[in-house]
């Protein structure tokens, strides 16, 4: 597995297993087990997810070393603020069972639309990021869901810098202002429904180009993600299509074909924005 570094020097795998929706203990157990089996290392969740005890047994199974691995959880919405984030950090070591997190993520951030301190409580919430990852609890810190405005308001209150924002990403909805701001900033963009919830994977521009190199339509949203530098967090339960989901380095998409997935236009596959969410 390749990897990307992070502007702290971390280095993360550059493909990741995401495991929302996953949440029948078996198949959470399943998935991780027939993941780290076929080449994974970087596995994806998050406290509302409700899957980490599972993972945590997983990886516990899996005989695989614990620095051999690339974990990242997140903090719920409902619980920013300096000591609530201290303590949704515990309790997702606990459940994960390891005594450090890779990545840690705000996972949506605070916004005007429900706060009138919003960067206040970003602010609040990053600072309680700052001293987990001080105290070498956590590798590298980041945001998830943040837009320009939200990073832009935490940037000068921040002593250390994110080093990744999780958003959602794929053909047809690359939200390239976040991308190209996080670019200039030397933040990495994960991307979290890669093959947009399985929507694009019928989409007939999609299919044309897949047939032309004789790979899925997973494999080429995959491979584009790379290509642009991104890192994709593809989802799966099934182990052929976890094998599918990482063997993307057998074809390369050609320029042409980059320039006419990055045109496409086809919206949100899950229509959740920061700044429209209610809470
Ligand atoms: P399943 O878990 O049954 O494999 P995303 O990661 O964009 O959220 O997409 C996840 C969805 O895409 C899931 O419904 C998953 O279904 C499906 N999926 C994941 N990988 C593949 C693949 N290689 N081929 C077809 N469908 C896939």
């Amino acid at each position: 597995m390749k990897n990307y570094v992070l502007n702290n020097g971390v280095q993360i795998p550059a493909i990741g297993l995401g495991t929302w929706h996953n949440t029948d203990e078996k198949t959470v157990i399943d998935t991780i087990l027939n993941a780290v089996e076929v080449g994974y290392n970087h596995i994806d969740t998050a406290a509302v997810y409700g899957n980490e005890a599972f993972i945590g047994k997983a990886l516990r199974q899996c005989g695989v070393d614990r620095d051999k691995l690339f974990i990242t959880s997140k903090v719920w919405r409902t619980k920013r603020g300096y000591q609530s984030t201290l303590h949704a950090f515990e309790q997702s070591i606990n459940d994960l069972q390891v005594d450090y997190l890779d990545l840690y993520l705000i996972h949506w951030p605070a916004s005007h639309n429900n706060y009138d301190n919003w960067a206040e409580i970003n602010a609040e919430t990053w600072h309680a990021m700052e001293d987990l990852y001080k105290m070498g609890k956590i590798k590298a810190i980041g945001l998830s869901n943040f837009w320009k405005h939200h990073i832009d308001a935490l940037m000068p209150i921040a002593n250390i810098k994110p080093m990744v924002n999780q958003i959602e990403h794929h053909p047809g909805y690359t939200q390239s202002d976040v991308v190209d701001y996080c670019k200039q900033n030397n933040i990495l963009v994960e991307a979290w429904s890669p093959l947009g919830r399985g929507m694009v994977l019928n989409d007939p521009t999609l299919k044309t180009i897949a047939q032309k190199y004789g790979v899925s339509v997973a494999q080429v949203c995959v491979q584009w993600c790379l290509r642009e530098g991104i890192l994709p967090l593809p989802k799966s339960t099934r182990k052929e299509r976890l094998v599918d989901n990482l063997d993307v380095d057998g074809f390369e998409l050609s320029d042409a074909d980059m320039a006419t997935i990055n045109a496409m236009n086809l919206g949100s596959s899950s229509g959740s924005y920061p700044d429209n969410l209610n809470e």
